[in-house]
């Protein structure tokens, strides 16, 4: 479907509210439903959501007070939500094999032990996973704690989630499931090319890369500087300035823009660099109206601490491969297998992972060359790419890292909180619904 581009508003995702909340607890209820929304003006799309709304409302969750999610699969498919980034016990996790069958619900517990971060929760079905969040089944889980507050980073209504993803829209309304090289249209928080009306002041964004399989280059129009604060983990150590940042498929970076440098009146585009051709490359267009009061925010010097990891006791490798002929992905040249447990280790040990992507663009013109890797229930830090020391913004906490076509990154990082069995996988969604994906035991 053709729109005017930047004819209509970006919703702010709404936040959850809690149905009860006790000592240490909010408890929610949310529905998954079909439900017509408006992507493109003036038709209506059937999609999969979360509450009916597209994106899902946001979860606001504050570290050391616990979340209980009740979950109602009211869709005609199996489901299984996995809250991206969560330290989350195994039986909580949403494990691709542990689903939810339609008309059922069950109830998904988060401790929040962790450091302010921006995670999400998806669909995470065998199978089914790419499909489902492709129609809609992703939202923002947002933690906070007291370290971050007492930074003075813009906060309320100056702080806005963009989930931002790729669809195709048939002129009838309709999202068509099908390879990125046909999804030209740019969606943020599920409007197509919207504009954001903000005040000349700093604004705090988190920015989500929530298409199944495209990665971003991300920059905006006049190619002035931002400032990055976090990356999927929470706050990094240090600010680090940049005019363009890279996130693949699950990649999460917040960025602190200042429009206050902007005449009110004018307008600048957050755009995708590498959008394929014929495609729009500015999705986002932020209209500057004054501030409507002094912008008392800041960006400190000085962040967060990054608790350095103890030495490694194992060094592992995992080699992302792909089958051309049976359209299969691999790890170390296996297919997901649920039953197998690929990896065993011990609860708080602490280990080396060396992944490598043998596949090429040259060969696959159509991002299908490139692998992430994502692994779940802790988060890792980025050792080095090709041997270089990754760049500034990737030396904070992660979960979700893009491992060009020929490239080996190591990342290390200590198995816990929590014991038991978790998956590891590529974040091309359609890599891991075809086999991409293996299993770590963790032993207590
Ligand atoms: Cu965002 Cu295993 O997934």
């Amino acid at each position: 479907a053709a729109s005017v581009p930047f004819s209509q508003p970006m919703p702010i995702p709404p936040v959850l509210r809690p149905a009860r909340s006790t000592l240490d607890t909010d408890f929610y209820e949310l529905r998954m439903r079909y439900a017509d929304v408006e992507i493109v003006p003036g038709v209506r799309s059937r999609v999969r959501t979360y509450g009916g709304v597209l994106p899902g409302p946001t979860v606001r969750a504050h570290r050391g007070r616990k979340v209980v999610v009740r979950q109602h699969n009211d869709l005609d498919l199996d489901a299984a939500v996995h809250l991206h980034g969560g330290h989350v016990a195994p039986e909580h996790d949403g494990h691709p094999m542990d689903v939810i069958a339609p008309g059922a619900n069950r109830e998904y517990h988060y401790d929040n032990d962790q450091r302010a971060a921006s995670l999400w929760y998806h669909d995470h079905a065998h199978h089914s996973e790419s499909e489902n969040v492709y129609n809609g089944l992703h939202g923002s889980y947002l933690i906070s704690d007291p370290l971050e507050a007492a930074l003075g980073l813009p906060g309320g209504q100056y702080d806005v989630p963009l989930q931002i993803r790729d669809a195709r829209v048939e002129a009838d309304g309709k999202l068509t499931y099908t390879r990125a090289e046909q999804r030209p249209h740019m969606l943020v928080n599920g409007k197509e090319r919207p504009y954001f009306r903000v005040e000349a002041r700093r604004y705090r964004l988190r920015l989500f890369n929530v298409s199944i399989d495209r990665p971003m280059l991300l920059r905006l129009s006049d190619g002035a500087e931002f400032t990055q604060i976090a990356t999927d983990g929470g706050l990094l150590a240090e600010p680090v300035r940049l005019s363009e940042i890279l996130m693949s498929a699950g990649e999460r970076a917040e960025v602190v823009i200042d429009f206050g440098r902007y005449r009110a009146g004018s307008s600048v585009a957050l755009r995708n660099a590498m959008a394929l051709p014929g495609e729009n490359q500015d999705f986002l267009r932020f209209d500057v109206v004054p501030a409507a009061g002094r912008d008392t925010s800041a960006v400190p010097p000085k962040l967060a601490e990054l608790e350095p990891l103890p030495p490694a006791t194992a060094e592992r490798s995992f080699v992302l491969d792909m089958n051309k002929e049976q359209g299969t992905f691999l790890i170390n040249g296996l297919l997901y297998d649920p039953h197998r447990v690929d990896v065993r280790t011990e609860l708080g040990a602490t280990e080396v992972w060396s992944v490598t992507n043998p596949n090429g663009h040259g060969e696959h013109p159509n991002f299908l060359g490139t692998h992430n890797f994502h692994t779940h229930l802790t988060h890792f830090r980025v050792l080095d790419r090709n041997g270089a020391p990754p760049a500034p913004y990737e030396q904070g906490w992660k979960d979700t890292v893009e491992i060009g076509p020929g490239e080996t990154v190591r990342i290390a990082m200590s198995w816990g909180p929590h014991p038991g069995r978790y998956v590891y996988h590529c974040h091309r969604l359609p890599h891991s619904a075809n086999a991409q994906m293996g299993t770590i035991e963790i032993v207590g």
